[in-house]
């Protein structure tokens, strides 16, 4: 393989093989492809597109550059969940003990928010203590012992996804379901799960903006990990509003708890249970989705999934305190009302307006060196089909300065559309692959 003819196949639409795909990205790894040529091979890939067979080379290239975790130990079934970003998408923490609590193994390794998009690990950090940095060798004592374990990526773990992606972000090669799959996969496997459930967002806080496009990415999301020899479902979920009633760290954890303790809003409560339901049946421990639901809800409402999270927080050195008083989480001095300047039905939520307010209040970040602060946030009093008085508040802005809150009060009320009729609304799940019956 000789670096520059194997950009030009590319740049000319041809298909590649895989053993060329293989020694490019080893070659990048070693230093004899430089990352100029990885980006111009990038755009190349991203403007001609990969098929099916390049993809799957792609991933297995990327995933085969670290380590792959046995988790030997773990007898029970391992499955994982992975969402390609939303807004306000605090689910893994609600889910993962829900599945847990249940019988399945779920070693889940997660990423920190960057650009509009949260993490799972910057939310569970706001539980003082929680360690995010652990090593395999205790990443698996905690999923054997507890059921499941969060942890940040370790350097180990497909390491050549970690330059391709720092590459991808700064050079516009980010949005192309192909790199996008070998990306999300390349890690996923590397975990050494049975099965993933993957929930891929579409629409205006998503990646995907079109329904076409999320169902092409997990298509290839489900054909990739299955020829990997892995047990995949995707679900494409709707993303045209935040996920519940909070955007921010320590907020969206609360929730999440909330969602623990049978409580929370009946959007939030109902996606953990969709991708739990998804999860419960990839790892075997029941054919029928109806039983599955039937435990996941008695989970919540006997606190047996509570106490997964609680142990779970305990063995990564958090402080449990928070877990059962949430109101110990950070908080801000300020909560800033946004009034109804309408008397109507809230029609729509913008969800990137929100997500960047939050971002410039400091909830994340546009550089993945930067801190973020766990209090600042944003709840939301109206969802889309509520109805409003004029004076109502729509939602808070908290914030540690009324002069912050005040600079965004504006921008937090053009995120809502009022309409005189009430809206229709729409379907959380639009898509599932394969299609319901072929499981
Ligand atoms: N998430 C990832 O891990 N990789 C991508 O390429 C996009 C989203």
């Amino acid at each position: 393989m000789i670096p520059a003819q194997f950009i030009a196949q590319k740049r000319d639409g041809l298909a590649q093989s895989a053993s060329d795909i293989q020694a490019f990205i080893k070659g990048l790894l070693a230093g004899t492809v430089t990352e100029y040529q990885m980006t111009a091979w990038l755009m190349a890939a991203y403007l001609q597109d990969l098929n099916e067979e390049e993809t799957w080379a792609l991933t297995s290239a990327m995933l085969n550059s670290g380590k792959i975790l046995g988790l030997p130990s773990v007898k029970r079934p391992k499955i994982d969940k992975h969402s390609t970003g939303g807004v306000g998408d605090k689910i893994s923490i609600c889910l993962a003990p829900l599945v847990a609590s249940q019988g399945v193994a779920v070693p889940m390794i997660s990423g920190r928010g960057l650009g509009h998009t949260g993490g799972t690990l910057d939310k569970l950090e706001a539980i003082e203590g929680y360690q995010t940095r652990l090593d395999a060798k205790r990443f698996e004592t905690i999923v054997r012992t507890v059921g499941t374990s969060m942890i940040g990526q370790t350097d180990e773990l497909a390491p050549a996804d970690r330059t391709i992606y720092g590459l991808r972000d700064v050079t516009a090669t980010v949005e192309s379901i192909p790199l996008i799959t070998a990306s999300i996969l390349s890690k996923k496997l590397a975990e050494g799960i049975d099965g993933l459930v993957l929930d891929v967002k579409v629409g205006r806080g998503a990646f995907m903006h079109t329904l076409p496009r999320a169902r092409r990415l997990a298509e290839l999301l489900v054909d990739v990990g299955t020829r990997a020899g892995k047990r995949v479902v995707a679900l494409v979920t709707d993303m045209n509003t935040p996920i519940g009633r909070t955007i921010g760290n320590a907020l969206e954890t609360r929730e999440a708890i909330e969602i623990l303790r049978n409580l929370g809003p009946a959007d939030t409560r109902e996606l953990t249970l969709v991708l739990g339901v998804e999860m419960l049946m990839l790892a075997g421990v029941t054919r029928s989705a109806k039983d599955a639901r039937d435990r996941l809800v008695k989970a919540l409402a006997s606190g047996e999934a509570f106490e997964c999270f609680a142990r779970m927080v305990k063995a990564h050195g958090g402080n449990t305190s928070m877990v059962e008083d949430t109101d110990k989480l950070p908080t801000t001095k300020q909560r800033v009302a946004v009034l109804a300047k309408f008397s109507g039905w809230v029609s729509a939520i913008d969800p990137m307006q929100l997500a960047q307010v939050a971002l410039e209040l400091g909830a994340g970040r546009l550089r993945a060196d930067q801190k973020i602060d766990p209090a600042v946030g944003i709840t939301l009093s109206a969802k889309v089909a509520e109805h409003v008085e004029v004076g109502q508040p729509l939602g808070y802005i908290h914030v540690h300065s009324k002069k912050a809150g005040a600079d965004m009060v504006d921008r937090v009320h053009a995120a809502f559309t009022i309409r005189k009729t009430r809206p229709k609304e729409s379907p959380l799940v639009l898509v599932r692959v394969p299609k319901t019956g072929k499981r």
